[in-house]
């Protein structure tokens, strides 16, 4: 038997049926926690800092690069117990692949690389801003999503690459209006540690996790990590040893714990470092930048040069990171290449910018209103309106008939720098009427002469 629907009973609906409909529980309308919507006004704030980073990496020849934000997720399971490995948001899809939205770029750019193999011509420097996913506990600055920027140079073992990414980073700060009195990069390199660890008797195959670990100075007590390393098979004076010059040994304290290498010369890190601090010099920018052992880095793939820039008050968390990572593609079964970079977040530096009052005041940049008096040519809004797009104006329309005081209050809203009025008797002389909204001018001009 067939039953008659409400839609065949002429698509009315029953009482009931409607209670129903409109009783349906709202929708949570807040975005999952830790992640962020942006509406016009984050949106504005948003597109001026990507501007500001894409300027760089435009100034410095970089090309920009996408993928997507879903990747396998053996991109990503390393073994050193890295924290960002237990923060996936993986899951398998559809098709029982395993699958991770990225929690940062670098594994896809190394992607790229190793899909271009020897087609690709080095060295190669590439850009890239996307959002990363990190199931986070949320704190200031922290969240479960972020968008990174990130400049990388694939195919240079020489510090003049880091030297490069470092200096990108200094622009990027200048371009915002920071100081080096508000923000300062310090800069270290692992192969202190892997040096300091050989020197100390350690196995080198325990360099990445020891790293990791140490990587955690200041977050958790020193005994904590001195625990942590003896679980990695390190002895407890070996471990004390560590923990106590990455947390405060000087350059000096290095140059003395580090064995000089066969022949008498100096350790070739130490070199390093203060090659790197010497260019960094010679691009004058030697007052963003300090030596600092206590930066290993949390991610295991950096091989050499570390760095983190902070701000010079010491509140806010690393506003970016990077480094050198020369063996990452070998981990995903490719031939290696020197790589150097780094990922720059959205987060601090807008928390930093705030605190310091130079977040730009954005509104709305609307240069023309276009508005009909009559009903009858609210048709003619579109016409008017194309001729001044077509121009490069900005161009916003009014598409239904509104109160002069409605249009009056948008202008505001809009900051709108003219309304082009329609009005019937001017329109049939192929006029309108132009007021300028600043100077509350009103001319009339030839609509065959609107610029
Ligand atoms: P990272 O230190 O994990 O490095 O992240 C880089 C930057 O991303 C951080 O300094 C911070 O600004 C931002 N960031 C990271 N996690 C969060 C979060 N949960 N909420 C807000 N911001 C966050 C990397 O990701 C490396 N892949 C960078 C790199 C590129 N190294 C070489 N090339």
């Amino acid at each position: 038997p067939t039953t008659t629907t409400a839609k065949e009973k002429g698509g009315r609906r029953s009482a009931g049926e409607l209670g129903k409909s409109s009783s349906r529980q709202m929708v949570d309308l807040k975005p999952p926690r830790g992640t962020r919507d942006f509406f016009p006004e984050e949106m504005r704030l948003r597109t001026w800092l990507f501007d500001k980073f894409r300027h760089v990496s435009w100034v410095y020849g970089f090309e920009e690069v996408d993928f997507p934000v879903l990747e396998s997720e053996q991109l990503y399971t390393r073994k050193a117990g890295e924290e960002i490995t237990t923060q996936l948001y993986n899951f398998e899809d559809k098709g029982g692949r395993r699958v991770s939205l990225r929690p940062e770029l670098t594994p896809s750019l190394s992607r790229l690389v190793l899909q271009k193999g020897k087609a690709l011509q080095l060295p190669t420097k590439w850009c890239a801003i996307g959002q990363c996913w990190r199931y986070e506990r949320t704190t200031r600055g922290r969240r479960r999503e972020h968008y990174q920027w990130n400049m990388d140079i694939v195919g240079v073992s020489s510090m003049e690459a880091e030297a490069e990414v470092i200096s990108a980073i200094v622009d990027l700060f200048k371009l915002v209006g920071l100081t080096s009195e508000d923000v300062y990069i310090k800069v270290s390199n692992r192969k202190l540690l892997q040096s300091l660890i050989g020197t100390l008797g350690v196995a080198d195959d325990l360099f990445p996790q020891v790293c990791v670990c140490v990587d955690k100075l200041g977050k958790v007590p020193r005994e904590a990590l001195c625990k942590e390393l003896v679980g990695l098979g390190v002895t407890q004076d070996v471990s004390e040893t560590i923990v106590g010059l990455v947390a405060e040994g000087t350059f000096e304290d290095y140059e003395r714990a580090l064995s000089p290498q066969e022949g008498g010369g100096e350790p070739e890190v130490l070199r390093e470092i203060k090659e790197l601090l010497e260019i960094l010099r010679a691009r004058g920018i030697e007052d963003w930048v300090e030596f600092d052992g206590s930066i290993v880095r949390g991610l295991a793939y950096y091989s050499g040069t570390v760095f983190e820039a902070f701000d010079r008050e010491g509140e806010l968390r690393a506003i970016c990171g990077g480094g050198r990572y020369d063996h990452l593609l070998s981990t995903f079964g490719g031939t290696d290449q020197p790589m150097v970079g780094f990922g720059f977040g959205d987060a601090v530096i807008v928390e930093l910018l705030k605190q310091k009052g130079l977040l730009p005041e954005l509104s709305p940049e609307i240069d023309d209103i276009v508005v009909a008096l009559d009903p009858a040519l609210q048709r003619y809004t579109g016409q008017v309106a194309g001729k001044l797009r077509s121009l490069g104006r900005r161009v916003d329309v009014v598409l239904e008939q509104k109160k002069m005081k409605w249009v009056f209050k948008h202008g505001d809203r809009t900051n709108a720098r003219r309304l082009i009025i329609l009005g019937q008797e001017e329109w049939e002389r192929g006029v309108v009427k132009v007021r300028n909204l600043a100077e509350r001018e009103e001319t009339e001009i030839l609509v065959d002469d609107l610029i």
